[in-house]
């Protein structure tokens, strides 16, 4: 098996980005990153992307520094699918712990949908634990444009900033 080492870069994502995301979804999840970019704009958030060497976003995600009280929460995260489990999502993390650092805060948040826990694992090894749940719920769109409305439980974890 050959192995090459790619730089990565982390930035903020901005609306030139949009393009290059189609791998992020559909012309809904991309208003979703478009209403992050303007939020981050506002200073209410953090939204970051991994890049190649070439400026190509490979994963984004962000930090909302609205909720909780005294805390962030992390937010959005995604790795373009064919580049996941190659320590991508830890690099955007660190990065997101970093920003929220540079804030003074020092507790981030995160929760994850009970219906697909494997995010799970790499949350608790990068030091996140469990504090509660909640309930959760929002439309998803199906690529033939049904909406429906999507319910679950989300598991809380924190992890302090040190
Ligand atoms: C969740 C998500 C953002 C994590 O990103 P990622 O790049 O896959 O994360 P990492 O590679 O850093 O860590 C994930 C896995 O790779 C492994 N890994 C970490 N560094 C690695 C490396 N250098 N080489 C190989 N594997 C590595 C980790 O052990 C972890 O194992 P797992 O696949 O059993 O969980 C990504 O999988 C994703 O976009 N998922 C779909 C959307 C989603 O679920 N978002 C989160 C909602 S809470």
């Amino acid at each position: 098996m050959a192995e090459v080492v790619v730089p990565l870069t982390v930035r903020d994502v901005v609306e030139d980005d949009l393009p290059s995301l189609t791998w992020y979804g559909n012309a809904t999840a991309l208003a979703a990153v478009t209403e992050a970019i303007r939020r981050a704009h506002r200073g209410e958030v953090d939204y970051l992307a991994v890049c190649t060497p070439s400026g190509l976003p490979v994963a984004v995600g962000g930090a909302d520094y609205t909720k909780p009280p005294g805390a962030a929460t992390i937010w959005q995260l995604a790795v373009q699918a064919e580049l996941r489990s190659c320590g991508i999502g830890t690099v955007l993390i660190n990065a997101l712990e970093d920003r929220i650092r540079t804030r003074g805060l020092t507790w981030a948040e995160l929760g994850i949908d009970n219906n697909r826990p494997r995010p799970r694992a790499l949350y608790e090894r990068l030091g996140y634990t469990v504090t509660g749940t909640e309930p959760g719920a929002w439309n998803e769109e199906a690529p033939d444009g049904t909406v429906t409305r999507y319910e679950t439980t989300i598991t809380l974890l924190r992890k302090q900033l040190t």
